[in-house]
């Protein structure tokens, strides 16, 4: 595939990709309104065009203005969409559902029809494991029943029915949604990864900031799960895997794969919360204080994938270990942030 346009991607997921596609000589557009994302990674992003030679162009624009973006597709004529634009936070889709309603479904709405208008069939959506709900049965397959809990997870089944829909209505389009499990980690040579604009709310940037003194402790939000130790497991993948299943599906789409699939990214492999924590502390050499506190609503004791289908559609599979997720978790917050002398016994 050689020119592919990227909704969000500017943000965490998005400009790892871009740097991807970027390095392997991809002719790229990016739309992104900023909102969620810093304008420093499209430097970044430049640099790295500069030295493979590649083509990078970008658009500051909401997805939800349908008339830029129809005219943005006119112009760039990709032959791939990777759709990642979109607001993602659990817990603020439950204060404020609207938002997530407006951004995610309508703003998919915007870039479909501006699609159809630009003659551009092929899709891949975003979206989430959290599409399945409080899990009946681990590993979970793309089978497996979606009952969304939330705002932010109802959103995302919402499009896939959506897509799944307009799939139906023209033989041209190829439409995939890939249910990211957890994204962890940050680029392999860049320094392009989690950096929340605010506070964050997952669990590996809390650790790397409790591990580099920029926050007090870790609270292990429950510890009376019905798991072996008690603590939430789940299936954290290396954004560099998770990546590198875009690049397998830009592929599988370009080679002519079904009209409409669903495909889990995930390792399979599910990791509690004590875990990472023991994790981290062996990969960093740095003590992680921790408190338990009380459960947080909306949270699911395990949650993990069954990655099969990737392996088989997109003969794609994760081989990061969780000991370098912490390692490549570790890098990229201790290069940005001021990092105090270890406080000892790790
Ligand atoms: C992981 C585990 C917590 C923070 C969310 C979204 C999901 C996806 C990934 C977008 C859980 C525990 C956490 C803390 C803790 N995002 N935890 N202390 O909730 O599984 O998934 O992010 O697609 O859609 O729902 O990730 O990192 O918040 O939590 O003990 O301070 O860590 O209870 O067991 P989550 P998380």
């Amino acid at each position: 595939m050689k020119n592919v346009l990227l909704t969000g991607g500017a943000g965490y997921i998005g400009s790892v990709l871009a740097a991807e596609l970027l390095r392997q000589g991809t002719s790229l557009t990016i739309v992104d309104n900023f909102c969620t994302s810093s304008r420093s990674t499209i430097e970044t992003l430049r640099r790295i065009e500069a030295q493979h030679g590649a083509c990078l162009t970008v658009f500051d624009l909401d997805i939800c203005d349908e008339a830029e973006l129809s005219s943005c597709l006119r112009l760039s004529k990709p032959e791939a969409i990777v759709h990642l634009a979109g607001v993602k936070s659990v817990s603020e889709s439950v204060v404020a559902p609207l938002r997530y309603y407006e951004i995610n479904l309508i703003g998919t709405l915007c870039l479909i029809n501006a699609m159809r208008h630009a003659g551009v069939f092929h899709l891949l959506f975003s979206s989430s494991a959290t599409v399945y709900g409080n899990p009946q049965k681990l590993p979970i397959s793309e089978d497996h029943p979606c009952n969304p809990v939330n705002p932010y997870g109802r959103s995302k089944r919402m499009v896939e029915q959506i897509l799944e829909d307009l799939s139906a209505t023209d033989p041209n389009w190829r439409i995939m949604c890939l249910r990211y499990f957890n994204p962890v980690g940050a680029h392999n040579e860049w320094p392009l990864g989690d950096s929340p604009i605010g506070p964050p709310a997952n669990l590996f940037p809390i650790v790397a900031e409790a591990a580099s003194g920029a926050r007090e402790y870790v609270s292990i939000l429950g510890d009376d799960y019905p798991t072996p130790d008690g603590t939430g497991i789940r299936d954290y993948i290396h954004i560099m895997d998770l990546v590198a299943g875009h690049v397998a599906a830009i592929q599988a789409i370009q080679d002519g794969a079904s009209r409409f699939s669903c495909v889990n990214l995930g390792t399979g492999e599910g990791y509690s919360v004590k875990e990472v924590l023991m994790a981290f502390e062996a990969a960093t050499g740095r003590h992680v204080p921790t408190r338990i506190e009380s459960r947080r609503s909306g949270d699911v004791p395990a949650c993990f994938a069954d990655p099969g289908r990737a392996r088989h559609l997109l003969h794609w599979n994760a081989r990061m270990s969780l000991r370098q997720m912490c390692e490549s978790t570790w890098h990229h917050h201790s290069s940005r942030h001021t990092v105090v002398p270890n406080s000892g016994g790790a």
